[in-house]
């Protein structure tokens, strides 16, 4: 059984029957939404599903006649969608259920009590905990927080919640998080990322654990941010990915009772601006910091926690079995390179010429930034390009497939000696050696990462 989509007047209705599972999605003329009803009969629920990127108020209704109509609620969108299971009636077969859009009432406003899960103590994110290492260089050198934008709580907070927010792209379709999923160590499973029109990114999306920790501070494969403040504001009007103005934005966020909350508690004063926007996503990217995986466990026991696998793997990474040099580049406790960008010769000729695209200097053609390996399991795909689906793939490519080109970094070329021929280094790694840097590198996974709420999504959608 299924109604069709009803209309009365000026109203939007969109309706669907209570039969098992039935369900209707109707789009009608104004605003566009999307909703499906179904009944569960064991529980005896109805569950309600609206999407409407406009964030308006609805009004759910059931009857029994199509005549006379109860109210059941009215339901708030606060970012895109709305899931919900109201209590059902026993005798629900007959009962019909509609989501109703009227103009003429005041839409609910979205607050930081409606709109947001946030904890009544803002999460800690100033004082995160440091494993010692982060305390001494050469770490500390690679701290990127600058004074004029010391991580607080509110600060965090409020860029938390400016992540997950859908209002920063101009159709409302997506956020950061779209294309930096938690789950995925804040990248995106898909070779190349859709923007808010459904246009492809150039590149892959990189992973954002241990963001503060990059001793050139640049941002992006190409470093064309000077700062982690620069490059928030980037995506937001990239043509692609966002496509919103920050004029268009700021007035957009200043109208939300839950922004002037947030933006008071964070600078005083409740005035939105792009700087401000820009600090606080700041903040809450050098927060997502990962310190809880297997490997840094094994730190301070000698890796006595790791399998034999696995510290095989560890060995092979630092150079002490074979001739491998991953620690050269993917250095320190935050697996990140030190004052070089490098070419680690994925390909001859330079398809994409990364930071030679932005300098304009042959020497810097097919150079790329490469964020931390932390959490690496859960970023794939790998590369600027996304070309490899797996870490095996990663592997092999550095055992026997690294492409000899002009600018191909030194610890990737042979050693020069005598005997030795110029050009890419050959690992010639076992099939059993090859597994066990692969069972090294998923030690990097830190699942309270992935998990915690004080990274996750704020918004409230029932
Ligand atoms: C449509 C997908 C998409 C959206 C939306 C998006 N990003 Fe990204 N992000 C990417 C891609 C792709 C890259 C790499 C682009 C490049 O280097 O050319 C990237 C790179 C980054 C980096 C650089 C990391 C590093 O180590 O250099 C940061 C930080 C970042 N994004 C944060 C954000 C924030 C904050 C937002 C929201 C304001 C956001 N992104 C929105 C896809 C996206
Ligand atoms: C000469 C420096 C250098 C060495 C040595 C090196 N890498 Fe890399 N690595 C890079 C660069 C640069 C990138 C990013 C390249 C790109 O995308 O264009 C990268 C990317 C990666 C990635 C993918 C990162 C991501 O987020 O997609 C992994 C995994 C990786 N390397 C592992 C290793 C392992 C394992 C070794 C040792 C066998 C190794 N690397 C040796 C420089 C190096």
């Amino acid at each position: 059984m299924k109604t069709p989509a009803f209309t009365s007047g000026a109203l939007l209705i969109l309706a669907a029957v209570s039969a098992p599972s039935a369900s209707l999605a109707a789009v009608g003329p104004a605003p566009r939404a999307t909703l499906s009803i179904s009944v569960n009969s064991v529980t005896n629920s109805v569950q309600v599903n609206i999407s409407d990127a406009g964030n308006h108020s609805w009004v759910l209704q059931s009857s029994r006649n199509y005549v006379d109509w109860n109210e059941l609620a009215t339901v708030k969108i606060y970012n895109g969608s709305f899931q919900h299971g109201f209590p059902g009636d026993a005798s629900a077969s007959g009962v019909f259920f509609r989501a109703m859009f009227d103009a003429t009432r005041p839409e609910v406003l979205s607050t930081t009590e409606n709109a947001l899960h946030l904890p009544a103590i803002p999460f800690g994110y100033a004082a995160t905990p440091l494993p010692p290492s982060f305390l001494v260089q050469p770490i500390l050198a690679q701290d990127n927080m600058p004074a004029s934008n010391v991580t607080t709580d509110a600060g965090a907070t409020l860029g938390r919640v400016l992540f997950y927010d859908k209002r920063l792209s101009t159709n409302l379709n997506i956020s950061c998080s779209s294309c930096h999923q938690q789950g995925h160590g804040f990248s995106d499973p898909r070779r190349f990322s859709t923007g808010f029109n459904g246009g492809l990114t150039g590149r892959n999306s990189m992973g954002l654990s241990n963001a503060r920790w990059y001793q050139r501070r640049h941002f992006f494969w190409d470093e064309r941010a000077a700062t982690l403040e620069d490059q928030v504001l980037q995506p937001i009007q990239n043509a692609v990915e966002m496509g919103m103005t920050l004029d268009a934005l700021t007035n957009r966020l200043a109208a939300e009772p839950y922004y002037t909350k947030l933006f008071t508690k964070t600078f005083g004063t409740p005035a939105v601006t792009s700087d401000r926007i820009s600090a606080a996503l700041a903040q809450f990217v050098r927060s997502i910091i990962s310190t809880r995986s297997k490997y840094d466990t094994g730190l301070g026991r000698g890796f006595t926690n790791f399998t034999a696998q696995e510290d095989l793997g560890r060995r092979i990474f630092l150079g002490q079995v074979g001739n491998a040099t991953c620690a050269a580049c993917h250095g320190t406790d935050n697996f990140v390179p030190g004052p070089a960008i490098n070419n680690n010769g994925l390909e001859f000729p330079y398809v994409d010429r990364g930071l030679g695209g932005i300098t304009g200097l042959a020497g810097d053609n097919g150079k790329f930034k490469v964020p931390s390996l932390r959490n690496i399991e859960l970023t794939a795909p790998y590369m600027h390009d996304g070309r490899f689906a797996t870490l095996d793939e990663v592997v092999e490519f550095y055992n026997s497939g690294v492409v000899d080109n002009p600018n191909l970094s030194a610890p990737l070329r042979n050693p020069p000696g005598p005997g030795q021929s110029p050009g890419a280094r050959r690992l010639n790694l076992t099939a059993a050696q090859k597994a066990a840097l692969v069972a090294f590198l998923k030690t990097l996974t830190d699942p309270t990462l992935a998990t915690s709420e004080r990274f996750s999504d704020p918004f409230n959608y029932r």
